[in-house]
Formats: C-alpha cells, sequence, structure tokens
C-alpha cells in the first residue's frame, strides 16, 4: 500500500478522493462532525501540494435512487467552512460527464460529486461504472478506512484503472490496528462490551489467542454471569448464547487467556431508577444490571495498569445516565492516565465508545479512536478488507 503523503509532483493532478463523509444528519443538519474532522489533515495536504480535489463520498444508504435528503449539501458547506475554501458540489449525472477537462470549467479546486450511492452501479461495484468514474482524474485515494470492506465500485473497482494510493487517515487507521492485531506489545488486553456476543464473538476468537486478558463488560456479560449460575433479574440478555459463551470460555483456557466478567454490578429497577450497587448473588428478579461494581473496576483498573496495550469497544453500562456510567468513566479515565504517562498504546472503537469519549471530551487522549463501525470489527476479526486489497 501506498501513502499519497509520500508523493511529490501533485500539482494540477486530479486526485479522485474516496472519503467516508457518511454523518449523522437531522433535517438537513449534521449532528456529529468527527468523520469530517478526521479527513481534514488530507484535504490540507493536497491543498497545499496545489492539487485538484474531486471528493467520492456516500452518505446514507439510497440504495441507487436519488433521495434529495441524503443530499451532500450540507457535508459540502461543512467542508467549506471548516477549510475556509470554496468547495463545489457537482449535482450533473456522473454518466454524462465524459472527461476530467469537466473541471476546468470552474474555477474551484475542490468539487465534491453528489452522493456515489445515488447510482446503483456504486453497490454493484460496477466494472464500467468505475472506469468512467476513473476518466475524471489522474490519481485515487482511497482514505475511507470506514467504507474498506464495501465491495463497491469506488472502493474495489476504482484502483484498477488509476494509480491509488491510501490517504493519511486510513494510514492512520491500519497503523493503530496493526499494532492490536499483529506487531502486538504485549501484555495486551481487550475491554469489550455491547449488547449482543453474537455480533462480536468472531472478533473475540479472533483475539484470543493473541490476546492476555479478555474483559467482557455491559450487557454482553450478563451472559457470562448467569452461566456460571447467577440470577441476572431483568437484565438485557441474548437467548441461546449458552453456546457461544462455552466456546469463548474453552478457547480462552486452550489460549492461555485470562477471561475476566464481572464479580459486582450496579443494579436498578428501570432504566432511570436509583442505582444500587450489588454482589451477583444479591440480585432480585425485578432489578436490571446496569453498570459494574466497584470491585470490578479495581479488577479492571490493575489489568489496564499491567498491561502494555488496550483495545476498548463497547462502555461498561448505561453510560447514557450519569448513575450507571461510573465504570465507563473510571476504566476511560484510567486508560487515558496511563496513555498520558506513555505506559502503553491505546485503541478506542464503536459508535458507543466514541461517543462516551466524545462526552468526556478525551477522543484525542487516546492513541487512536477508530470511527468505523463494521470495518473495524471485521478487521479485528481478522478478515482482509477488500478496500485495502485494493490498494496493494
Ligand atoms: C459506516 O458508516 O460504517 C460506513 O460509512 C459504511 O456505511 P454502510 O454500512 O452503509 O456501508
Amino acid at each position: 500500500m501506498r501513502s499519497i503523503i509520500n508523493e511529490k509532483n501533485l500539482k494540477n493532478k486530479k486526485i479522485l478522493l474516496r472519503l467516508d463523509l457518511n454523518v449523522p444528519l437531522e433535517k438537513n443538519k449534521i449532528t456529529d462532525t468527527t468523520r469530517i474532522d478526521k479527513i481534514l489533515p488530507t484535504l490540507h495536504f493536497l491543498i497545499k501540494e496545489k492539487a485538484k480535489i474531486i471528493i467520492l463520498s456516500h452518505v446514507g444508504r439510497p440504495k441507487g435512487k436519488i433521495v434529495k435528503e441524503l443530499s451532500l449539501e450540507p457535508i459540502c458547506q461543512e467542508l467549506q467552512n471548516k477549510l475556509r475554501k470554496k468547495v463545489k458540489l457537482i449535482t450533473e449525472n456522473i454518466k454524462n460527464i465524459k472527461n476530467k477537462d469537466f473541471f476546468n470549467n470552474f474555477k474551484e479546486e475542490i468539487f465534491i460529486l453528489e452522493n456515489i450511492r445515488f447510482y446503483s452501479e456504486e453497490e454493484e461495484n460496477d466494472n464500467r461504472f468505475a472506469k468512467l468514474i476513473s476518466n475524471l482524474g489522474d490519481i485515487y485515494v482511497n482514505d475511507a478506512f470506514s467504507c474498506s470492506h464495501r465491495t463497491h465500485a469506488s472502493i474495489c473497482e476504482l484502483p484498477k484503472f488509476l494509480p491509488s494510493f491510501s490517504g493519511l487517515q486510513l494510514d492512520l487507521e491500519v497503523n493503530a490496528l496493526n499494532k492490536i492485531t499483529s506487531e502486538i506489545t504485549k501484555p495486551i488486553t481487550c475491554i469489550i462490551g455491547g449488547s449482543k456476543i453474537s455480533t462480536k464473538i468472531n472478533v473475540i476468537k479472533n483475539l484470543i489467542p493473541k490476546f492476555d486478558y479478555i474483559v467482557m463488560v455491559g450487557g454482553m456479560a450478563n451472559n457470562f454471569i448467569e452461566f456460571y449460575g447467577s440470577s441476572i433479574g431483568k437484565s438485557i440478555k441474548e437467548k441461546n448464547s449458552d453456546k457461544i459463551v462455552k466456546e469463548i470460555i474453552n478457547l480462552s483456557k486452550k489460549k492461555q487467556c485470562k477471561l475476566i466478567y464481572p464479580e459486582d454490578v450496579v443494579v436498578s429497577k428501570g432504566l432511570n431508577g436509583s442505582p444500587q450497587i450489588k454482589e451477583l448473588s444479591d440480585i432480585l428478579s425485578d432489578e436490571m444490571i446496569l453498570d459494574i461494581g466497584p470491585k470490578t473496576i479495581e479488577k479492571i483498573i490493575n489489568i489496564i495498569n499491567v498491561s502494555k496495550t488496550i483495545l476498548w469497544n463497547g462502555p461498561a453500562g448505561y453510560f447514557e445516565n450519569q448513575n450507571f456510567a461510573n465504570g465507563s468513566i473510571k476504566i476511560a479515565k484510567n486508560i487515558i492516565e496511563n496513555n498520558k504517562a506513555k505506559k502503553i498504546f491505546s485503541v478506542a472503537g464503536g459508535g458507543d465508545t466514541v461517543s462516551l469519549l466524545n462526552n468526556l471530551n478525551a477522543v484525542n487522549d487516546f492513541n487512536f479512536v477508530s470511527t468505523a463501525g463494521g470495518a473495524f470489527l471485521e478487521y479485528l476479526e481478522g478478515k482482509n478488507l477488500p478496500g485495502i486489497t485494493a490498494l496493494n
């Protein structure tokens, strides 16, 4: 994989830049700009090199149809504000634009093509569609790690027609993920939460052989608590998960990876009820587990303190309510402390974990925070991402 950062002579070159500008939109307003902020260094680099930039991105899932609410218009505006430069949204049908000279008709240096998923050919991974787009640029850059698990034309086919490079953000993401999958400094710990084990089973199975500790928290841990014989009251739990739980326990024994699950918890009668710390044996049938307890927090902190690498995916409890955010906050603060003392390398990922860190204003206190959802998990599962393979 060649990075665009090492390329010289980009002056006046037309760069087809695939970004993931799939940001949450509410009534045409962006509610979280993290993904836009992250790719600004790539744009600043290309601007400095005096390249012409043609951005390709999707937002939402319009399924090959023009959906007005999923226009890139508000994203174009936001980019313009952040870059303090004019960015031109090209709404013309890409198939009617014959070649790159089209862009000479405008004085702007940054263009953004309307939502690439308005064309069914994108998700069909259509080779001819990719060829047609390739006629608009001289160079292709993928800076959309979070889309690189998709076999789509602008990710997988386009690089076949142009000299292709990775972008700055994609480089950072792959380097950080390599430090938790292949170039590991041990001891390494994964703190994993979320409500469904079945969605994370392949990640856990792939990590166990390489990891020293896997710490189960959040709703997922309830399945382990119940499996080991305690009542979990009316806590969330995934049905028929005993087979998966057994599989995880057996594999971790075989690979000498220590599996940790909560030994005390914070319960309540409802999501807005008052919190109560409880031993596992004391949970009543009308109570639900909403956070980890102090003994568990201490145990996790001790594990973080002896680790050199940490991966965190999934909060420890129902952090949206302050009463049940203590476990997640203590974990975050401890990782940050170790990080500041340069004792660990830390990676966090997953929608809830990222919003927790955003709430704590702590995104920059981790070595890397991934905003990629599906691609992040598939990478951790050990899969080859087609978008990365295409760059190689
Ligand atoms: C994401 O939000 O994870 C990426 O933009 C990919 O979006 P998708 O899941 O709709 O393919």
